[in-house]
C-alpha cells in the first residue's frame, strides 16, 4: 500500500459511506440502516443494506459487502488504490503517495515493464526475417498487415534462451521475470523461454497495458498443446479479463459479441465488427460478466453448433442472465467459428448472421427440439410442453402471446390450451420462486462459503470463531478476556485466523477497530464476509457468553483437528509434528 494509514482514515472520514452510496443507488431508511436494490446483480425487492454506524454495506441476495472504499472499488471497477484516490479527489483530500511496504506495487509495475518489453521483442521477430515463417501463417491465415500491427501480434522463436537472455541485458532480474511467467525455471535451476516457435498474442487490459499472452502452436506441432497462456500473476486473473477488450469498449455502447477464440476476435474486428470480445480460454465467469455490463447494453452469443458449443453457450447465456444485459444468441452456420465462416463467406454474410440473431426464448425453442420428432404426435405434445415452460420463463405478457400464437400456428393446437398451460407453469414457478427468495434471505445465494472454503469442513470452528469477531467489533472491551484464552493462531479456519490476527493487532495498540483496515488485506469477497459477520445479531444477547462459549468451542474443535490429522500423518509427518510439539513445550507455548 503506497498510502499511509491516517490519510486512509481521513479520507473516510470525510466521506460518509450512506452519502457516498446514495450517489449511485436510490436509499430508503430503515431504523438506523439503508436498504435498496443492490447495484450488483439484478434484483427487485431491496437486499442491499447500509449500515452508518460501522460504515459497510452488505447486500443479502449477492453476499457483496465491504467499506465506502470496496463500494467504490466495485461499482467503479477500479482497484483499492485508485478507489482510495477516487474518494480522496472527492472530498479534498490530497494523498501523499508514502514510500512504505509498496512492494507489491512495485513489482507490478515491473511486470507491465516485461510485458511491455517482451511483447516487443515478439512483434520485432515477428516483423524480421527469421520470423516469416509466423508472419506467413499469419497473413495465410487471412490477417493483414495493418491488423497485425493493430494487435500488436507477435512470435517467439525457436529458442529456449531467446527472451530470458534480450530480458536479461535489458536489467530484468530472473525472479521478475518468473513472476510476469513469461519465463520458467527448470529443476535444474536454469531458466527458459516459456513460449517457444509459436505466434503470440499479447493480451491488454482496458488501459493499454500488456497484462499477458497466448501463444498458439503451428500446426502440426503437438509439442505442448496447442494454446500456452500466462498462469494467473499479480497482474493477471485470467478469470477477470477478456480478449479484445481494450478495443471493444470503444465500440461497444449498443452491443457486444462474445466469441471463442481469440482468432475470432481478430478476424471480426479486421471485418469491421470491433465489438468483439473472447473469454481467455476459460469457461466464461461472473466476473467477466460484470465486466461486460459495465460497458454494454446487450450480449451477442456466437456459438458452435455442436452440443460443446451449445453447453457453453447455455452456461453464458444463465451467468449474463444476472447481470440485466440483454442477450440474445447466433448460431454461426456449416458449424464453423466466425472467422473460419468470415474467411469463407466475407463479412457481410457474418453482418446478416448477427442481423437474424435470434432472442434468448425463440434459441431455446429452436434448441428445444433436440431429438424429438415433431412429425409424430407423442413428438408434438413433448415439444409443445417444453416450449411451454420456456414460454413461461419470459416475464414479458406480450412477448409471450406472440411465441403461444406462433407455435399453435405452427403446431396446429389450440391457443386456448396453450396459453392455459403457460400460466399454469408461470403460476407454480411463481411459487417456486418465492420459496427461493425466502430461503436467499436465509442464506446468500453467492455461496457464502466461498470466501472462507474450511467452513464447510469445519462448520461449528468457523460458526464460534464468526462470533468472536462479531463479538469483539461491538464489544472490543473485551479484547484482553478473549486475547488470553485465544491466540489468532489458534483458530481453525485460516480467514478466520487473518482477521483475528488483525483484530489483535490493532486492539492491543489500543486503537479504534474499523473495518476499513480490512480493506486493503482481504479480497471484496472475503470483505463480504466480515461485513456481513459484524453486522449480524450473534453479538446482541450476552455478548460476553457468547465470547466465552465460542472460544471453548473453537478450542475443543482446534484438539479435535489436530488429532485427526495425526491420523492420517505418513511417519516422517508424524515425526516432523512430535518435534514441533516437543519444542513448543520446551518454548513454553
Ligand atoms: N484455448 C486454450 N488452450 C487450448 C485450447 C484453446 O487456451 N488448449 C483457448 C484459446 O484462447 C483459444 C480458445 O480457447 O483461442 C478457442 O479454442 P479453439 O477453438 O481451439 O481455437 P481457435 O481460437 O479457433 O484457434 P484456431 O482458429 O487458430 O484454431
Ligand atoms: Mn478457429
Amino acid at each position: 500500500m503506497a498510502i499511509s494509514e491516517s490519510t486512509i482514515n481521513e479520507i473516510k472520514y470525510r466521506n460518509d459511506i450512506e452519502s457516498v452510496i446514495s450517489s449511485y443507488v436510490s436509499l430508503k431508511r430503515r431504523g438506523k440502516n439503508l436498504i435498496g436494490l443492490c447495484p450488483f446483480h439484478n434484483e427487485k425487492t431491496p437486499s442491499f443494506t447500509v449500515y452508518p454506524e460501522s460504515g459497510s454495506f452488505y447486500c443479502f441476495g449477492c453476499g457483496a459487502g465491504g467499506d465506502v472504499f470496496t463500494f467504490v472499488k466495485l461499482i467503479e471497477n477500479l482497484d483499492y488504490i485508485d478507489a482510495v484516490r477516487l474518494l480522496a479527489e472527492r472530498s479534498g483530500v490530497s494523498v501523499q503517495e508514502e514510500n512504505f511496504d509498496n512492494s507489491l506495487s512495485k513489482l507490478k509495475e515491473r511486470i507491465y515493464e516485461i510485458n511491455r518489453e517482451t511483447a516487443r521483442f515478439f512483434h520485432e521477430y515477428l516483423m524480421s526475417d527469421s520470423g516469416k515463417w509466423a508472419l506467413n501463417y499469419l497473413t495465410d491465415r487471412g490477417l493483414k498487415l495493418s491488423t497485425i500491427k493493430h494487435f500488436g501480434l507477435g512470435a517467439a522463436p525457436d529458442s529456449w534462451d531467446s527472451l530470458v537472455s534480450h530480458l536479461k541485458n535489458k536489467g530484468f532480474s530472473f525472479s521478475d521475470m518468473l513472476a510476469a511467467n513469461v519465463v520458467g525455471k527448470s529443476q535444474k535451476g536454469s531458466y527458459y523461454d516459456r513460449f517457444r516457435k509459436r505466434v503470440m498474442f499479447p493480451i491488454i487490459d482496458i488501459r493499454g497495458r500488456v497484462i499477458a499472452f497466448s501463444g498458439r502452436a503451428m500446426p502440426g506441432d503437438t509439442s505442448g498443446g496447442k494454446y500456452v497462456n500466462t498462469s494467473d500473476t499479480p497482474v493477471y486473473k485470467k478469470s477477470e479479463n477478456l480478449f479484445g477488450m481494450n478495443f471493444a469498449k470503444s465500440h461497444c455502447a449498443e452491443s457486444i459479441i462474445l466469441v471463442e477464440g481469440n482468432m475470432d476476435v481478430i478476424s471480426l474486428h479486421q471485418a469491421g465488427f470491433r465489438n468483439a470480445v473472447a473469454a481467455l480460454g476459460t469457461s466464461f465467469t461472473n466476473e467477466q460478466a460484470k465486466l461486460l455490463s459495465r460497458y454494454t447494453k446487450e450480449i451477442i452469443l456466437t456459438l458452435d453448433a455442436d452440443a460443446a458449443g451449445i453447453k457453453a453457450a447455455a452456461r453464458a447465456g444463465e451467468i449474463l442472465k444476472n447481470t440485466g444485459l440483454k442477450v440474445r444468441v447466433v448460431s454461426v452456420p456449416d458449424g464453423k467459428d466466425p472467422d473460419e465462416f468470415i474467411k469463407k463467406h466475407g463479412a457481410a454474410r457474418f453482418g446478416a448472421v448477427l442481423e437474424g440473431a435470434v432472442n434468448e426464448i425463440e434459441y431455446k425453442l429452436l434448441a428445444a427440439v433436440g431429438d424429438i420428432d415433431v412429425n409424430s404426435d407423442d413428438g408434438k405434445v413433448k415439444y409443445i410442453s417444453r416450449a411451454a415452460e420456456i414460454i413461461a420463463e419470459s416475464a414479458d405478457a406480450v412477448e409471450r402471446d406472440v411465441y403461444i400464437g406462433r407455435l399453435s400456428r405452427k403446431y396446429d393446437v389450440s391457443r386456448n390450451a396453450l396459453s392455459l398451460r403457460v400460466d399454469q407453469i408461470r403460476k407454480s414457478n411463481l411459487r417456486k420462486d418465492r420459496k427461493k427468495a425466502i430461503g436467499n434471505i436465509m442464506r446468500p445465494k453467492f455461496d457464502t462459503n466461498a470466501p472462507n472454503p474450511e467452513k464447510r469442513l469445519n462448520p461449528s470452528a468457523a460458526a464460534a470463531e464468526e462470533c468472536v469477531i462479531s463479538v469483539l467489533f461491538s464489544h472490543p472491551d473485551y479484547f484482553e478476556e478473549a486475547y488470553n484464552r485465544l491466540k489468532p493462531d489458534q483458530m481453525v479456519t485460516a480467514l478466520n485466523s487473518r482477521i483475528y490476527e488483525k483484530i489483535c493487532n490493532v486492539l492491543s495498540q489500543g486503537e479504534a477497530l474499523d473495518i476499513t483496515a480490512f480493506s486493503g488485506i482481504l479480497t471484496d469477497s472475503q470483505m463480504g464476509y466480515l461485513v456481513s459477520i459484524i453486522n449480524s445479531d450473534r453479538a446482541r444477547d450476552n455478548p460476553f457468553t457468547v465470547l466465552k462459549d465460542s472460544i471453548s468451542v473453537i478450542l475443543d474443535q482446534r484438539s479435535k483437528k489436530s488429532s485427526s490429522d495425526i491420523k492420517s500423518m505418513d511417519v516422517d509427518e508424524w515425526a516432523e509434528n512430535l518435534r514441533k510439539v516437543i519444542e513448543n513445550k520446551k518454548r513454553g507455548k
